[in-house]
C-alpha cells in the first residue's frame, strides 16, 4: 500500500509534509503513546494491541510528521448480524492525534484517508463512536443506526455508508470484537 503526502495547515515549516501511511512493526510503540497521551488513558493504547494480537486489524494507518508519529487511526471488523444473514462493516476506533499536534487537520486528514483505502479495498459500511461535531463533516450519522442494535446506542453511534444504499435493508445486532467490552467507558 502507498503512503499518501498532504499539506499541513499552520505548522513549523510550510516545507515539511504530513504523511499518512499502514503502520508498520517498528511503529507499534510509538503508536502505543499516541494513544496514551490524546486519551490520557492507557485503555486506547491497550485495545489497539488487543485488537492486533486478536487479529482484527483491517486497517492502521499513522500520520507521520518530520519523521515522528503525530497520529493514528484503527478499522477492525464489526458485522452486523441480522435474522437472516450477517452484513460486513468496520468500525473505526480508536483515532488519536497527540495533544500538541491538534485542531490542525490531521485527525480530518487521517479519517478521510482512512474511508478512502477502506472503499478501496471493497468495504460498504463504517460505524464510530464518538462526538457528532466531529464525524458529521465524513458523513456520519446517528440515523443511518436506526435498525441496528448496539450497545453503544445512542446519538453517539454513527455509520457511514462508503457505498451509496449499502444499508438498505439492513438491520441487526453490531457485533464488536471481546477487545472491546474490556475497553472503560
Ligand atoms: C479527535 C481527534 C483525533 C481529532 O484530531 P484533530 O487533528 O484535532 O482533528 P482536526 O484538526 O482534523 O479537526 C479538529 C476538529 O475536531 C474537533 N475535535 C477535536 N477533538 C474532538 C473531540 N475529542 N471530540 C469532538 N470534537 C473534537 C475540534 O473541535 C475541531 O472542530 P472544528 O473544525 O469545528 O474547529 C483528536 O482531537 C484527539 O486525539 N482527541 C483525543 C482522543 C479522542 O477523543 N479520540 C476520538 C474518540 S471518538
Amino acid at each position: 500500500m502507498t503512503s499518501a503526502r498532504v499539506s499541513l495547515r499552520p505548522l513549523a515549516s510550510p516545507m515539511q509534509k504530513l504523511t499518512i501511511r499502514p503502520e508498520t512493526v517498528a511503529d507499534f510503540a510509538a503508536i502505543g503513546e499516541v494513544n496514551q497521551l490524546a486519551f490520557g488513558r492507557d485503555d486506547e493504547a491497550r485495545l489497539v494491541d488487543a485488537l492486533r494480537a486478536g487479529a482484527f486489524t483491517r486497517l492502521s494507518l499513522v500520520a507521520e510528521f518530520a519523521g515522528q508519529i503525530v497520529g493514528h487511526i484503527f478499522f477492525s471488523d464489526l458485522p452486523i448480524v441480522g435474522v437472516d444473514k450477517t452484513v460486513a462493516a468496520l468500525a473505526l476506533a480508536p483515532i488519536a492525534v497527540l495533544p500538541e499536534f491538534q485542531k490542525r487537520g490531521i485527525g480530518s486528514e487521517l479519517v478521510r484517508t482512512g474511508l478512502d483505502r477502506c472503499r478501496a479495498d471493497g468495504q460498504r459500511i463504517v460505524m464510530v463512536l464518538g462526538d457528532p461535531h466531529f464525524y458529521s463533516r465524513f458523513g456520519f450519522s446517528a440515523a443511518m443506526t436506526a435498525r441496528l442494535q448496539s450497545i453503544y446506542a445512542g446519538e453517539a453511534f454513527m455509520a457511514l455508508e462508503l457505498t451509496p444504499g449499502a444499508l438498505d435493508g439492513v438491520a441487526g445486532r453490531v457485533e464488536y470484537p471481546p477487545p472491546f467490552s474490556e475497553l472503560s467507558a
